[in-house]
């Protein structure tokens, strides 16, 4: 779509606890893609809010002394809204489901699909899951260690339920729609959650129950032909990301729904695509333009973080210790949408201290202690710049596109990581270019200025890809640039640092950060004496050539269950690796990572393709197969010996 709109919603929060990591990472992802956007020039909308209504909601409530009313404005305004002004989220508005105008616009679709004949009344009986707050099928449940039947996810086995509901037809869209998915290859992204999607399609699915009696539920919007009935939880919530924008006819409706990006996490794709899209069928609405889904963050024990398990990182803890620029940063490097990925303290600790403190964090104290010594703090204006200046411009320039293009791809991971890489190469520069040799010779001095330039003009790139990760201390970054209050637009630019600018220097942008890990020793057994291996000598060690490399792009080998094929990146030159890794990596969870491989190993031909070398990884717990990730300010290459 060539019309540069943008409209990104997350998920509505239910208000049955504050929020968690998974609430946070949700919105800090969408607000992240809402900066990209609008950095790039999309008119651009945010949208976030609370999910009120429903029985879970109304379970928290029955021991309280609030109403269900004050419960849900306390949770949502002093838990949800305020903390996501505290981080200074960016979000247009901020929808609750017990709001009059969210009430009204579902009371108003409701009667449009009844009067229609999509709506009807019957008795019904079916196992409801409670922590999903929707009817399921047993085909979904998974035995648990205590052999009772549950959702995965779910805390308690779905009940067995009789009732007399309302219901939606279902079941009739679903030719219909798996047509429009055949026929919209890029509706959900990314695309192994499509093909999930069709998988659940392939078999009747029934009927959708969209009310509950209210003497059983009375915490629901009422049925508008019915007031012995009210909807709830789906049919209710889904709406919001219409009812936020007026409904049909509001400008910002017309404005922003057809560029509508749904993003949800993967435990709520039943919802979002099989019931919503006939929904907005049904209610002559037009669909949304794609179904982001990202996947789940896990605790360090490999298990999907939860409170019980002992496993859960609290998101404000994290954010009042480190700040939440670094929160930010860790989170959205760390994790993929397409696969798993795990987050602790010690996690977002690593990242803060190798790529904020000591390669962002550093070069900006380094080249602004060198303008500040060599030429007195004030910006000078380049001369002549060598090749390896031009080639620097060069990657300055197509930066903004590529993170831009990363982004919209879904790899926040892969716009970071290039970005980093613009920033470790802006490091390798000071190394190579020795302003303070050149500060010593009185002939270098337009030589220095140059290098001293392009560093500073190199760091006011950084800042602009770098905003939408981390918007607070990009901002403190160009303060002390001497470029305060200045916005720039990720567009392709070189040159905007005026020279005579005045640098001001302040305090460390990201001090380090020291962690006391707690560390479990192994046990070692008490053993029989160890025979001695068969030593080798250095030379043979030094046979082998290591080196580390960036993996830029990786699929599925067809038709080779272990085998992922690896596009790596050595700095200055590409190799295709196979690596028998695929039942431990999804493809879209290796690429950005850097990795050490066998660089000299002789090229071997599997599958019709040529592997060029070996990438090295380890023996994890439980029979897992783990990369070896080397130190992030390694040059792309660098040999390791
Ligand atoms: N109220 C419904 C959504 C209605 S949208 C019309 C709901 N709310 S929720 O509060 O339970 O969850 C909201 C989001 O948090 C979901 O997208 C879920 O995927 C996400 N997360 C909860 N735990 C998570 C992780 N551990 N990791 C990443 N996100 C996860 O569902």
């Amino acid at each position: 779509m060539s019309e540069k709109v943008f409209y990104i919603t997350t998920p509505i929060y239910y208000v049955n606890d504050v929020p968690h990591l998974g609430h946070a990472y949700a919105t800090l992802v969408a607000d992240t893609l809402a900066r990209y956007h609008r950095a790039a020039g999309y008119t651009t909308y945010f949208l976030t809010g609370t999910d009120e209504h429903g029985e879970k909601i109304w379970k928290v409530v029955q021991g309280l002394k609030e109403t269900a009313q004050e419960y849900v404005n306390r949770i949502s305004e002093t838990g949800f809204q305020a903390l996501w002004q505290r981080w200074g989220l960016s979000n247009d508005d901020f929808i609750r489901t017990t709001q009059p105008r969210h009430t009204q616009y579902v009371q108003k679709i409701l009667q449009r699909i009844y009067d229609a004949g999509d709506i009807y009344h019957a008795e019904y009986e079916g196992l409801y899951s409670v922590g999903s707050e929707r009817y399921v099928t047993e085909k979904e449940l998974i035995e648990s260690p205590d052999g009772l039947k549950r959702l995965p996810g779910d805390k308690d086995p779905p009940e067995l339920r009789r009732e007399a509901n309302y219901f939606f037809k279902l079941e009739k869209y679903r030719p219909w729609l798996l047509e429009y998915l055949d026929a919209h290859p890029n509706l959900i992204d990314p695309p192994a959650y499509r093909r999930e999607v069709i998988e659940m399609l392939r078999e009747p699915i029934g009927d959708l129950s969209i009310s509950r009696p209210v003497e059983r539920l009375p915490w629901g919007i009422p049925i508008p032909w019915d007031d012995g009935h009210v909807t709830y939880v789906w049919f209710d919530a889904l709406l919001n990301y219409v009812s936020a924008l007026g409904g049909e006819g509001a400008a910002k409706f017309e404005t922003f729904w057809p560029h509508a990006w749904n993003m949800i996490g993967k435990d709520i794709l039943k919802t979002h695509s099989v019931f919503w899209l006939p929904m907005l069928k049904a209610a002559g609405l037009p669909l949304y333009e794609k179904l982001v889904v990202h996947a789940h963050i896990l605790g360090t024990d490999g298990r999907k973080m939860g409170k019980s398990l002992g496993n859960a990182v609290d998101p404000i803890e994290m954010e009042q210790k480190h700040g939440v620029d670094a929160l930010r940063y860790a989170l959205l490097r760390e994790t993929t949408f397409s696969a798993d990925s795990s987050f602790s303290e010690e996690i977002l600790v690593k990242r803060l201290n190798s790529d904020l403190a000591n390669d962002l964090g550093n070069l900006l104290s380094r080249v602004l202690s060198m303008v500040e010594k060599y030429r007195g703090g004030v910006v000078p204006a380049p001369h002549e710049y060598s090749e390896r200046e031009l080639n620097i411009i060069s990657s300055a320039k197509a930066l903004p596109d590529t993170v831009l293009e990363e982004a919209r791809g879904l790899r926040i991971h892969m716009a970071i990581e290039k970005s980093l890489e613009f920033v470790r190469d802006l490091n390798r520069y000071v190394a190579e270019s020795k302003p303070w040799e050149l500060a010593r010779d009185e002939s270098q001095a337009q030589r220095l200025d140059t290098v001293l330039y392009t560093l500073l003009e190199g760091l006011r790139v950084a800042s602009v890809v770098l905003e939408p990760v981390l918007p607070n201390k990009m901002l403190e970054l160009r303060q002390q640039l001497g470029l305060a209050g200045q916005t720039y637009p990720l567009e392709s630019a070189w040159g905007l640092t005026p020279a005579s600018t005045r640098t001001a220097i302040a305090g460390v942008l990201f001090p380090k950060v020291e962690l006391e890990i707690k560390q479990e020793l192994p046990v070692t057994e008490a053993t029989a004496p160890v025979p001695a291996p068969d030593y080798i000598g250095i030379d043979d060690f030094m046979k082998i050539e290591l080196r580390v490399a960036l993996v830029t792009a990786c699929e599925r080998v067809p038709k080779a269950d272990k085998l992922l094929n690896l596009t790596l990146s050595l700095g200055n030159e590409t190799r295709t690796v196979l690596s028998g890794i695929a039942e431990h990596y999804a493809p879209e969870a290796v690429v950005g990572k850097r990795v050490v491989i066998v660089s000299n190993l002789a090229p071997r031909k599997m599958r019709g393709i040529d592997s060029q070398g070996m990438i090295l990884a380890g023996d994890g717990e439980n029979g897992a197969i783990k990369l070896l990730e080397p130190d992030a300010s390694l040059p792309l290459g660098a040999r390791i010996r």
